[in-house]
């Protein structure tokens, strides 16, 4: 397994490998590895010849107040766990390499990235779709593989392939749990013990509402509700936004007539969660 921390040598490497017609598989992440990573990791594996993971806490898409410096980091674990996963290359770029001083061009998604969490990080897509557009030009991937765990991520990521021709396959990973139903996330770490227990509350909230679907209830507010009573009732636990919008348009609806996403984001003190689940009629 090949270690690079050049953005340059990784290009070259890359277009190296295309020219000798392999084919290039990539999962993007900020590290701290865990098994909804390796997940990822197990889809690309048999679908490219060389695969490729990034491991960079990329700066633009924090908030000034949000957990930058903070963000968990564990280089050699990461290393191991990669290995493990017959990674065969991990591109590992310092931050004052990413970025030329005085970078001015920016991806900007303008219709899905409003809502949800955009609405409450500001800016956060921007640097999302930045590096991701960044990294496909270094890594030159023929598909990549994105979690559902961050449904809205991903569809901003599809629709950039789309409207930037990008020629790269995106595959979507199912949303990797912990035995007792926590989505995996790096920033499960933070939580305390009393968090990680209040915390089932996500998906507890997301399994009452399939429920509810399931035996007749359309009505948004109504079924927001029962989310909401589960979620309150929880010390600790504010909700930031609890949205049920079209899967394919991210706009708001009142009743779940087509796929439905629930989506919901949750602050434990200062550490904030998302879940979420698909409701199709
Ligand atoms: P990060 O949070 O490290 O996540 C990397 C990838 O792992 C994302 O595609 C994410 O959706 C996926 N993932 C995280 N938890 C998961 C889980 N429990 N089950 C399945 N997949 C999961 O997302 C980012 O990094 C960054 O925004 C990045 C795309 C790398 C750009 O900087």
């Amino acid at each position: 397994m090949q270690i690079i921390k050049s953005p340059e040598e990784m290009q070259r490497l890359a277009l190296d490998l295309k020219r000798s017609g392999q084919t290039i598989g990539f999962v993007p992440t900020m590290g701290f590895l865990h098994d909804g990573h390796l997940s990822l990791m197990r889809l690309a594996r048999p679908k490219c010849d060389v695969l490729v993971v990034s491991i960079f806490v990329n700066p633009t898409q924090f908030g000034p107040n949000e957990d930058l410096d903070a963000y968990p980091r564990d280089f050699e674990r990461d290393e191991q766990l990669c290995a493990d996963e017959s990674v065969d290359m991990i591109f590992y770029p310092e931050p004052g390499n990413m970025y030329a001083a005085g970078a001015s061009v920016w991806v900007d998604e303008e219709s899905l990235s409003g809502v949800l969490c955009g609405e409450s990080r500001p800016g956060h897509f921007r640097g999302v779709c930045t590096v991701v557009a960044k990294l496909f030009n270094l890594v030159q991937p023929d598909l990549a593989v994105f979690g559902e765990k961050d449904a809205q991520q991903l569809r901003i990521i599809e629709r950039m392939v789309r409207d930037l021709n990008f020629p790269i396959e995106i595959v979507r990973g199912p949303i990797l749990r912990e035995a007792d139903g926590l989505a995996m996330s790096s920033r499960n770490k933070y939580l305390s013990a009393e968090q990680r227990k209040n915390a089932l509350c996500l998906r507890r909230s997301l399994d009452a509402v399939c429920l509810n679907f399931e035996q007749g209830e359309k009505n948004v507010s109504s079924l927001r509700k029962t989310m909401a009573e589960l979620i309150d009732a929880v010390s600790g636990a504010e909700i930031d936004y609890i949205s049920f919008v079209d899967d394919a348009s991210l706009e708001p609806v009142e009743s779940v007539q087509f796929s439905t996403l629930v989506a919901l984001a949750v602050k434990f003190g200062s550490t904030r969660l998302i879940d979420n689940t698909i409701l199709v009629p």
